[in-house]
């Protein structure tokens, strides 16, 4: 990706207009949330979430987690049941994600999600997040404003070290309160389950940590979409029983990104496996994709599909 200039402004309405104007225009920029700095961006626009990865420089696509206002706007998004809304209830705002089968045809973009049915929503607490959600006016997926495999930032200057000529805008409200990532609890027919120990104890939602060092973690193969059709990877043709998915000189059934762009690309991939599944062929195929930048963490989900 090309050098950028990033500028640290501080939490005011100065700093929050810029911020959500940069957001709307689809780029990402750092904020504090009571937990940890998140890198946010409009999760509605693929190509957005698709420049959080490549800020991030991160080589796998994970479901992120998508924050919102309110529980009501929660709910547009997510189906709750009574055990849901009560968690929501007892501690939103604050440091508490709920993962929920997601709302057939929310605008949520499929690389937010990484293609899953489910969804990760949390509503914020800090004030800076909330100021920029408002002014925004849609949801924002964020996952910790740090690059691949460093820590998570508390601080602005953590996010400087780890993010600086990547994104261009940093709001800086002082250290994070909680200064860990938020607590994780999936909510499904089955029941509550811990998937990632957090500020909110399990003691204190009154689960059995069974779970908690068995964290479903990041790039993990069963929580992502996975086609159900064979896939081969690296074609120019394909018969006529495979649907080809594109890219740049090659067209296919469908294209990732006709122009080679690989932010089109991964904006577009959910999409495009999701397309090929459903369609009448009987096998995937899909186009040659450089391994730089982006490319990396689309051949990376591409060879986790086709293995
Ligand atoms: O405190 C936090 O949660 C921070 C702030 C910025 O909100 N965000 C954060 O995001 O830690 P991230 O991307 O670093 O972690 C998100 C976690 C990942 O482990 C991911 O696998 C999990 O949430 N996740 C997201 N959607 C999921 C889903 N549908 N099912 C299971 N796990 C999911
Ligand atoms: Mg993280």
């Amino acid at each position: 990706m090309t050098p950028q200039n990033t500028t640290v402004v501080s939490f005011d309405q100065q700093g929050i207009a810029r911020a959500a104007a940069l957001i709307l225009a689809g780029d990402c920029v750092a904020v504090p949330t009571e937990t940890v700095y998140g890198l946010a961006a409009d999760a509605t626009n693929g190509q957005a979430v698709a420049r959080i990865y490549e800020a991030k420089g991160r080589p796998a696509f994970n479901p992120l987690i998508v924050h919102v206002s309110t529980l009501e706007d929660a709910q547009a998004l997510a189906v709750f049941d009574d055990a849901a809304c009560d968690l929501a209830r007892r501690y939103w705002p604050g440091p508490l994600t709920l993962v929920l089968p997601a709302r057939p045809g929310s605008p949520i973009a499929p690389l937010a999600t990484a293609g899953l049915t489910t969804i990760a929503l949390r509503v914020p607490a800090h004030r800076a997040m909330r100021a920029l959600l408002a002014a925004c006016g849609r949801p924002l997926a964020a996952p910790s404003a740090n690059a691949s495999g460093r820590i998570s930032p508390t601080t602005a200057d953590h996010v400087v070290a780890s993010l600086n000529g990547r994104i261009p805008l940093i709001l800086n409200d002082g250290a994070t309160h909680n200064g860990l990532e938020s607590t994780i609890v999936a909510v499904d027919a089955a029941g509550r389950r811990l998937l990632r120990p957090g500020p909110v104890t399990a003691e204190d939602l009154g689960l059995v940590p069974t779970q908690s060092d068995r964290i479903e973690a990041p790039g993990q193969l069963a929580s992502h979409y996975r086609p159900k059709k064979p896939i081969v990877l690296n074609r120019t043709a394909a018969s006529a029983e495979t649907w080809l998915i594109g890219f740049g000189p090659v067209a296919g059934d469908a294209s990732l990104s006709s122009t080679g762009n690989l932010v089109e690309a991964a904006a577009r991939l959910f999409a495009c496996l999701h397309e090929a599944d459903a369609s009448d062929r009987t096998t995937i195929a899909v186009a040659p994709i450089p391994f730089t930048g982006l490319g990396a963490a689309i051949n990376d989900r591409l060879s986790r599909a086709a293995a």
